[in-house]
């Protein structure tokens, strides 16, 4: 079983900020209520604009670089559009209600604990980290880093470890993203002493009482998923938002890789497109496939035949050489392989 891992960064753009692991600057009490209420109490500050006054909701937008992150999230990923839609919705509700708080417009903070639900592979942890830059860049979230953790990093082995280990755990995400992949292992319906339950007590707590400084993301299969929530009421009436990630077309799984293949500086030879489109259809149909994931694998399987192809080749290599994925680099795949072998990555 796997350690507690703090993962922040997994190489997204984080533009224009260091903020990860900085300490913070008052003590973490994960468990006082309202703790570091910050902006978002209901007083009117001194600034608060006239009845009369105007607001330039487009400029507010542009200043609070959320259009960047919005962009960036069209561009980078492919398909995804109830997604992405769902993204521009909370965008502008957070937006309105800042611009409400600036009329002294009384406005409680909206819910913004989220469910990720697709099939491995389908951009959820990607936009998990999005998510958290962009509710950083709207004020929400102070620090805006994420921690991701499954069930090993919160619940414990023993009596006594599991309040501890999901505490701490809590504490290091306060002003950030709490991002608990495959929720559901938190909760054992065979076995009522399972001390999950703790945790997810724990966690059902602080969900309610800091929502000013934390949201928790679960991520996982639908269905498993669903049946979580039906078991436990209190964590679905808590999240506002249950956002599905569809499993992704032929189409879209080739033109990610064409997209992760530009990313990296490389390019397909003219007739490699056929081929790896052919590599798509075959792989799609093969066990463990994950979506966008294995694209990812089957173009570095791809890089390490072109770059032994490279190093093999007795004439002088140029820059194109360099760059270009030839047909062989992905017919040299078990996918191409006639019988039925069991692929892992590529
Ligand atoms: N829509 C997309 N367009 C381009 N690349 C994508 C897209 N979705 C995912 N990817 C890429 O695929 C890989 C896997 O994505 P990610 O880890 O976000 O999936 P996941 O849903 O969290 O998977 P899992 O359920 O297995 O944890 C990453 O390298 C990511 O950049
Ligand atoms: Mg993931």
């Amino acid at each position: 079983m796997s350690e507690e891992k703090e993962r922040t960064g997994f190489g997204m753009p984080r533009p224009s900020r260091s903020a990860e692991s900085k300490p913070q600057k008052k003590a973490d009490s994960e468990n006082e209520p309202n703790s570091d209420a910050k902006a978002d109490s209901d007083e009117p500050d001194s600034d608060t604009l006239a009845d009369d006054d105007e607001l330039d909701l487009a400029s507010e937008f542009e200043k609070s670089g959320v259009e960047e992150v919005l962009k960036s999230l069209d561009t980078e990923l492919v398909g995804l559009a109830p997604v992405k839609q769902r993204i521009r919705e909370i965008s502008a509700l957070l937006l309105v209600d800042n611009a409400r708080r600036k009329f002294g417009l009384s406005t409680s903070r909206p819910n913004l604990h989220m469910s990720f639900t697709g099939s491995p592979g389908t951009g959820k942890t990607t936009v998990a980290l999005q998510m958290s830059e962009l509710l950083h860049r709207l004020g929400y979230l102070r620090r805006g880093h994420l921690i991701a953790v499954t069930r090993d990093d919160l619940v414990g082995q023993y009596v006594g470890h599991t309040a501890p280990k999901t505490k701490d755990v809590l504490k290091k995400a306060m002003g950030g993203v709490l991002f608990i992949d495959e929720a559901y292992y938190l909760y054992r319906a065979e076995n009522e002493r399972d001390y999950g339950q703790e945790s997810i007590e724990i966690l059902l707590q602080v969900m309610e009482n800091q929502r000013e400084d934390i949201v928790v993301i679960l991520a996982g299969y639908k269905d498993r998923m669903d049946s979580f929530f039906a078991s436990n009421p209190g964590m679905s009436s808590r999240v506002a938002h249950h956002i599905d990630f569809p499993d992704f077309s032929v189409e879209e799984l080739e033109e990610i890789g064409h997209l992760m293949v530009d990313k990296e500086g490389y390019a397909f030879a003219p007739e490699t497109e056929k081929v790896f489109a052919q590599y798509v259809r075959r792989r799609k149909e093969q066990p463990r496939f994950a979506n966008a994931r294995s694209i990812r694998n089957a173009i570095e399987r791809a890089r390490l035949r072109h770059a032994n192809r490279v190093l093999e080749s007795s004439s002088p290599t140029t820059r194109d050489q360099l760059m270009r994925l030839e047909p062989e680099d992905f017919l040299g795949s078990r996918v191409f392989e006639e019988t039925d072998s069991q692929p892992e990555h590529s």
